[in-house]
């Protein structure tokens, strides 16, 4: 499987640095509105790097967004239209209603697949579960430092109470889970974001209620070191999720 990023920020760049390119996955071609990026990650993994968009999608099977919401937009319905399976990290440009149901039309025509990781939250598989039932009520508690939401506090404040769908637009950089655990429970989930002065992680407790019972889950995540707004763990979520595109069996929902 050929796979080409675009945007090459802090998440590609731990993906480059983890994967093992083998004859399953070669992530080969890199696209970046600053050129200088891609160049830099082409080079760390003997691949190439586009000037322009167009001019990788052709050549591979698979996209990997790590770039923006914006980015969603610009260039993943036409990806899907070539047929071709994307990975979409910005996932809070999925809760514009008419962007997700122009992608899942394009995919059920042209039969490419849209795959969303986990990020850094625990639990989405118990959510997928609970979901072939009636999932009831989903909170998100998001808790981070100030250099992570890039705001100067000395004590902690809530910055956010609301429906995913306003979180994502206020918060375009920090709050993607929030638009993950909306698609997987199928509901506009309730958010809270937190800015604390007192911790160096970025922490989301997600609590579910349905008819299968409930659950609360709490994963204090370290940030990379490039990008603090992004948590290593999302990373890692994108690089099993291409690790299990070829493996023999399939774990978890
Ligand atoms: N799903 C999740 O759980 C999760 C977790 C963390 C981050 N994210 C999202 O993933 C994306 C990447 O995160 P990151 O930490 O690597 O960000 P980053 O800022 O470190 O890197 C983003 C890169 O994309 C490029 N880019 C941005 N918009 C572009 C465009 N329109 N066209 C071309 N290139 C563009 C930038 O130049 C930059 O190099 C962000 O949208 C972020 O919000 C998702």
């Amino acid at each position: 499987m050929i796979v080409g990023i675009l945007g090459c920020g802090a998440i590609s760049n731990l993906i480059i640095n983890k994967i093992e390119n083998n004859n399953e996955i070669m992530v080969k071609y890199f696209y970046d509105r600053d050129i200088e990026k891609a160049k830099n990650l082409a080079c760390i993994s003997n691949g190439t790097a586009v000037l322009d968009f167009q001019d990788m999608v052709d050549k591979v099977d698979l996209i990997l967004e790590s770039a923006s919401q914006i980015a969603v937009k610009e260039f993943i319905p036409q990806v899907l239209k070539k047929g071709k399976d994307v990975i979409v990290m910005s996932v809070g440009a999925l809760l514009d209603k008419d962007l997700w149901n122009e992608m899942k039309d394009i995919s059920k025509k042209t039969g490419a697949k849209i795959h969303i990781p986990s990020g850094a939250i625990a639990g989405l598989d118990a959510i997928k579960a609970g979901s072939v039932g009636e999932i009831k009520k989903v909170v998100l508690t998001t808790r981070k430092s100030p250099s992570s939401l890039g705001r100067d506090v000395s004590k902690k404040e809530v910055l956010f109470v609301g429906k995913a769908s306003e979180a994502v637009k206020k918060f375009p950089l920090n709050i993607n889970v929030a638009a993950t655990l909306s698609i997987a429970s199928n509901l506009d989930i309730d958010v809270e974001i937190l800015v604390d002065p007192k911790i160096d992680r970025n922490i989301h407790q997600v609590f579910v209620k349905g008819d299968f019972g409930e659950f609360t889950t709490e994963t204090e995540n370290l940030p990379c070191e490039s990008n603090p707004k992004t948590s290593i763990l999302a990373a890692y979520s994108a690089i099993q999720l291409l690790n299990g595109l070829t493996e023999p069996f399939n774990l978890g929902t």
